[in-house]
């Protein structure tokens, strides 16, 4: 069997800086007649599809007029902006008297946004989009930070600039009409415009601006994170890819309406909508074909055509972006029958872990193998729920690899200052590849010459960019912030690459084959641990009104207890704690009495007798453990009250089906103390800040 995890990193040069992922949803619709209603509407749809991120407040800014003439109704900006949930702008929306809903624009761009404070707490004037003046001249939507702003403020205020909020984008807002009042020559364009706004700015920014000196003409760009065009259109478009156009191109002043420089269509005025987002969720059910802009990418649509711009050619550029064609499905993206987006990734894992498997076509990480195979250690490096994969793995990938295999918290990597070299392969497991640790452990390792492979979901993403090589896990868009399928998805990705790395030692063949099998039936096995739905949410009615939870077990099952301990603590607030049961004499034991809820994992494997001692030790306290256990396991079943028995697999890939009761048992948890199980309290699915 050959591993088949896709190469993930054919475009990209790196960035330097990572943005915290909110919302970023533009829409513009050209020479297609929309009313104001239904502007609204697609908004704030685009606004909802990216909610799991996390967010206090919203806002969306679109043209005021209420006349017939497009032209005419661009000449004001309305600006609606709210704190709270995209529900709260929208009842916002519905009190604006002075709006006509069926007012109709046959060329149009509103831009809206989701924030998550940094600077200044969510307040309406806190929200994006911002703006440059009390007559919205120009307004901006901004994910990220600027490190500079105080100085710019500093500079505009001195200009007789007045700030009204205490964000950093406002700054940037300020600074375009500046650049714009003190512009040298009429026919500026919008890009260029904004590409030297951003030449002023330090820091993280993906940016989307609307001016009403440009009506009906869009510029986005970005530095440090991600920024997508969605393009629909009933014409067939000419081209495949766009262009870039440097800023040394001499036809660069109104570009974009020149028949010389490539655009979408073969012809003008062709009807075509645009939609700039910062997640390809937003955009999906819109159209497929998008094109994902690098750092320092200006794109502009002027007059209905998509142009981008960038000021300089360097060696390895990339001098075209492709249109890709994107393959998700939004039924993938919606919670189809389920009631929250967890429950339903975490039963798609008998799917997810066989698109794991399949795997893409393209595989870089095939081609280094060689390379891997010569290094004198692994090193997996990831923060949170992937770093249990790596914990789950490592003693396959020891046992298979034969080399020595640490696994480390990406923070805790960087604090010790890790002494890395030229001989390691550093791995980086993230479900989003955009995790700010991880990012920076990955160019830590990077300037000490290792080579670094990235283990991701998110193909484009910051960390399958920057790695030399690495594996695409394919277990689709996961939006519960608890992460359930992307889990047992890495798992099986490591455990594909460790067979990768032996398939060529005869000795390890019996051994090879024995774990092959065990991907093979590992689907149904899963389908078997999900029946067992009722009985786990029948046990988390007997918990849910406990303060804490303890989760012991060792060898492959030591990752799973801290993976269930992660996932209570993360959706249902109850104080979980994994345990290795080997610590169990060393201090945890003290915790144990007759009200302490436990939970053990014991399966025959050769920490069979080892678990089984610490069970006795546990019942010799009073304790009355719940345990997860092999069904033909009777001898345990006996000495405990409560089993929850699933089938047995090969010993490495067993922590798959030991996980999937506890991710079960904090969803049922998490239902029954009433909290919303995909956005946990403080927590955010993607955390793109140290
Ligand atoms: C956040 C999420 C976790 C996730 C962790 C690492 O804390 O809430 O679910 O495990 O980040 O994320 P990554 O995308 O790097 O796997």
């Amino acid at each position: 069997m050959a591993v088949q995890g896709a190469a993930i990193n054919p475009l990209g040069e790196p960035h330097h800086h990572a943005v915290r992922l909110r919302g970023i949803f533009a829409y513009l619709n050209y020479h297609v007649p929309r009313t104001r209603r239904e502007i609204l509407e697609i908004l704030l749809k685009g606004l909802l599809r990216l909610e799991y991120r996390g967010y206090d407040s919203a806002g969306v800014g679109i043209d005021g007029g209420n006349g017939k003439e497009w032209e005419v109704n661009a000449r004001s900006i309305q600006l609606i902006k709210q704190s709270g949930k995209v529900k709260a702008l929208d009842d916002e929306l519905t009190k604006q008297q002075d709006m006509d809903m069926d007012v109709e624009f046959d060329v149009h761009l509103g831009i809206a946004h989701t924030r998550w404070a940094t600077h200044g707490a969510p307040s309406p004037v806190n929200s994006h989009p911002q703006r440059s003046d009390k007559s919205n001249e120009f307004i901006v939507i901004h994910n990220g930070i600027i490190t500079n702003y105080k100085d710019l403020q500093k500079f505009l205020e001195s200009k007789g600039y007045e700030f009204e909020s205490e964000t950093d984008t406002e700054t940037i807002a300020k600074l375009v009409k500046y650049m714009y009042d003190n512009r040298e020559s009429e026919d500026l364009s919008f890009a260029t415009l904004v590409e030297r706004v951003t030449q002023q700015l330090e820091g993280a920014f993906v940016l989307v601006f609307k001016s009403v000196h440009y009506p009906g003409e869009a510029v986005g760009t970005r530095r440090g994170g991600p920024l997508l065009i969605g393009v629909k259109s009933d014409h067939k478009l000419s081209t495949d890819h766009i262009p870039i156009l440097y800023r040394s191109c001499k036809l660069l002043v109104n570009c974009s309406l020149s028949d010389t420089c490539h655009t979408l269509f073969a012809e003008e005025k062709k009807s075509v909508e645009y939609y700039f987002a910062s997640d390809a969720s937003a955009v999906i059910e819109h159209t497929n074909r998008v094109i994902f802009l690098e750092d320092d990418d200006v794109a502009a649509v002027t007059a209905g055509r998509l142009t981008i711009h960038r000021i300089k050619r360097t060696a390895g550029d990339h001098p075209a972006r492709a249109i890709q064609t994107l393959q998700m499905e939004l039924q993938q993206i919606m919670k189809g029958n389920y009631s929250s987006f967890m429950q339903k990734e975490i039963f798609e894992q008998p799917e997810s872990v066989v698109n794991t498997m399949r795997g893409r076509k393209r595989d870089m990480i095939t081609d280094h193998i060689k390379e891997i195979q010569r290094c004198r250690r692994l090193i997996l490096i990831a923060c949170g729920t992937s770093y249990h994969a790596g914990v789950a793995t490592r003693q396959v990938l020891e046992e298979l690899t034969e080399l020595p295999v640490m696994v480390e918290l990406a923070s805790d990597f960087l604090d010790r200052n890790t002494p890395v070299f030229r001989d390691d392969v550093c791995f980086f497991i993230s479900q989003s590849g955009e995790t700010a640790d991880s990012l920076m452990a990955l160019r830590y390792c990077k300037e000490r010459g290792a080579l670094t492979v990235g283990v991701t979901n998110t193909v484009g993403s910051s960390i399958s960019r920057e790695t030399d090589c690495g594996v695409h896990i394919n277990a689709g868009p996961e939006i519960g912030v608890a992460s359930t399928k992307a889990y047992t998805s890495q798992f099986v990705a490591l455990i594909m690459f460790a067979l990768l790395m032996c398939d060529d030692r005869i000795s390890m063949q019996p051994r090879r084959r024995e774990i092959i099998q065990g991907l093979r039936v590992l689907p149904d096995l899963i389908k078997e641990v999900l029946s067992l739905d009722d009985e786990i949410q029948r046990l988390a009615a007997e918990l849910y009104q406990q303060k804490s939870v303890l989760i012991m077990g060792r060898g492959y099952h030591y990752a799973t207890c801290l993976e269930g301990a992660l996932k209570i603590k993360e959706i249902t607030y109850m104080h979980s704690e994994g345990i290795l049961a080997g610590e169990l004499k060393h201090g945890p034991l003290a915790l144990v009495d007759k009200l302490m809820p436990v939970i053990m994992i014991i399966m025959r494997d050769h920490t069979y007798t080892k678990c089984q001692n610490a069970l006795q030790q546990v019942v010799a306290r009073a304790g009355r453990p719940i345990v997860i256990c092999d069904k033909d396991d009777y001898e345990t079943a006996k000495s405990s009250s409560r089993t929850i028995k699933v089938p047995h697999c090969v010993d490495c890939l067993q922590g798959i089906l030991s996980v999937i009761p506890l991710q079960l048992l904090s969803f049922h948890l998490a239902v029954l103390r009433g909290f919303d199980v995909d956005c946990p309290r403080n927590l955010a699915k993607s955390v793109t800040v140290e």
